[in-house]
This record gives structure tokens, C-alpha cells and sequence, in this order.
């Protein structure tokens, strides 16, 4: 379960305060997949680094799984996002002196696995990448690369995806594999989902749409629900609604 209360930020900017988060208060249970839309700048990239715990807020408190995760020092929860959270950045961010197989293997290496490169390279095949381990980013086209940082999100098998806009860069077909592969570890692991983007084709295939405006929540609303709606779960990308 993700609690997010009362969440504000805050940064100075050109001398004055500029408000990109005005007490957001929302909650994700455990396992929904939720999708967050809103205008460029209304802050859906602050709210996600903020859950991540990439940054500290300026009031207001996140809960996940009832770990108050604002008072965490930075070694702490370093270590508890690897264990805790997968992130995939619309931008990729894999590390390019790394090969696929060293990029996905870090998160298991920093957590301690004896066998992070086998863990690894299992992960490289069911992303369909078992022929590219040893290819450097930059050999990768775009889809490629997404898909190694999807791997590597969830070396871990973390309780909590988090994706902000992980189809921004791609062309359709390479974030259409990019989709189904996020949508089926958040089916077949039972993590919870938060996917940012503003493709309302993608938001679709969440339980539930949450809009922002401003750095406030405009709307929260289940997604419209087709034949399978909330109550079945999300459609599968190749199905109708
Ligand atoms: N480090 C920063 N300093 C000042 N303003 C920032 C900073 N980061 C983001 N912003 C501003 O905060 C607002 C929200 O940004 P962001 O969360 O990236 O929005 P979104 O992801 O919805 O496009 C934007 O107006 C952006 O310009
Ligand atoms: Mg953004």
C-alpha cells in the first residue's frame, strides 16, 4: 500500500518559491495498477521521484507498507528502494560503460546476490533479450533498452513498479513490447503499479486514472470499465474493450 498525505513541494526559483506539488493525499492499495495523466509541468514526475524516494517533500508524509519513508536517511533508503521499488525512467538511464547483462546484474550484486549474473541473464530472456547480454546501451536500439531497464526495475522482484512515461521515447511498436512486459510482471508478480504518462491508449489498461492539474489531483476516477473492467482486472493489450 502506497499512503501519500497532505504531499507538498516546494522549490525557489529565481528567488521565489514555486509550488509544483499542493497537498496531494492519495492511496494505492496493494497490487492496482493505477495510471497518473495530467499536462506537461503538472507534476507527475515530482509525485513519482517523491514515492521513489528520490527527493524529500517539503511537508506531508509517504507510507509504503507502513514505512514512513520521508524520515528515512539517504543510506536507508538507498537500500530499501532496491529491495522495495523498480523504476523505469521514460529516458532509460542504464549505466553505458555496462553491458545488458552487468546493467540488470547491479541491483542484485548491491543486494547481495551470489548469483546475480545468472539472475540476470534469466532476466535478459524472459524480456527477450538473451541474444543482446553482452551488447553495450548504445549497440541497443531505443525498445532494446527500455526493455533491459524494465529487467533491471525488476531484478529485485520489488513490491512496487513505478514507470514515468517508460513509451515516451519509444515508437509504437517498440512501446507497445515495452507495455505488454510491464503489464504482465505487474500481472504475474502481484506488484502494484504506477505508470505515469499521457497516452490515454496506456492509461486504459489501469483499474483506475488519476488526473493532475497544477500540482493538485483533478480527478480520480476507476478507468472506464470495458468487459473487463476493474472488477477482472486490466485488459490485455491485444483485447477489445
Ligand atoms: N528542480 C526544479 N526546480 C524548479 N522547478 C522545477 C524543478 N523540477 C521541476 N520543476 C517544475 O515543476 C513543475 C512540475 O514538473 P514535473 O513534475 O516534471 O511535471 P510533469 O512530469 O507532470 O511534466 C514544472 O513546472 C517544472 O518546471
Ligand atoms: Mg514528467
Amino acid at each position: 500500500m502506497i499512503a501519500v498525505r497532505n504531499l507538498t513541494m516546494r522549490l525557489s526559483a529565481g528567488g521565489h518559491s514555486v509550488t509544483i506539488l499542493d497537498d496531494v493525499t492519495v492511496e494505492v492499495p496493494e497490487k492496482q495498477m493505477v495510471a497518473i495523466t495530467g499536462p506537461s509541468g503538472s507534476g507527475k514526475s515530482t509525485l513519482l521521484g517523491l514515492i521513489a524516494g528520490l527527493d524529500k517533500p517539503t511537508a506531508g508524509s509517504i507510507r509504503l507498507d507502513g514505512v514512513e519513508i520521508t524520515a528515512l536517511p539517504e543510506n536507508q533508503m538507498a537500500r530499501y528502494r532496491r529491495q522495495k521499488i523498480g523504476y523505469i525512467f521514460q529516458s532509460f538511464h542504464l549505466i553505458p560503460t555496462l553491458t545488458a547483462l552487468e546493467n540488470v546484474a547491479v541491483p542484485l550484486e548491491l543486494n547481495g546476490d551470489d548469483h546475480a549474473r545468472a539472475g540476470a541473464a534469466e532476466l535478459l530472456a524472459e524480456v527477450g533479450l538473451h541474444d543482446r547480454q553482452f551488447h553495450y546501451p548504445v549497440q541497443l536500439s531505443g525498445g532494446e533498452q527500455q526493455r533491459v531497464a524494465v529487467a533491471r526495475a525488476f531484478a529485485c522482484r520489488p513490491p512496487i513498479l513505478l514507470a514515468d512515461e517508460p513509451t515516451g521515447n519509444l515508437d509504437s511498436a517498440a512501446g507497445r513490447q515495452v507495455i505488454d512486459l510491464i503489464l504482465s510482471l505487474h500481472r504475474d508478480h502481484g506488484s502494484t503499479l504506477v505508470l505515469v504518462t499521457h497516452d490515454p491508449a496506456l492509461a486504459t489498461y489501469a483499474e483506475r486514472i488519476i488526473t493532475l492539474r497544477d500540482g493538485r489531483i483533478a480527478s480520480d476516477v476507476p478507468a472506464t470499465a470495458g468487459p473487463r473492467g476493474a472488477a477482472s482486472g486490466p485488459r490485455s493489450p491485444g483485447e477489445q474493450p
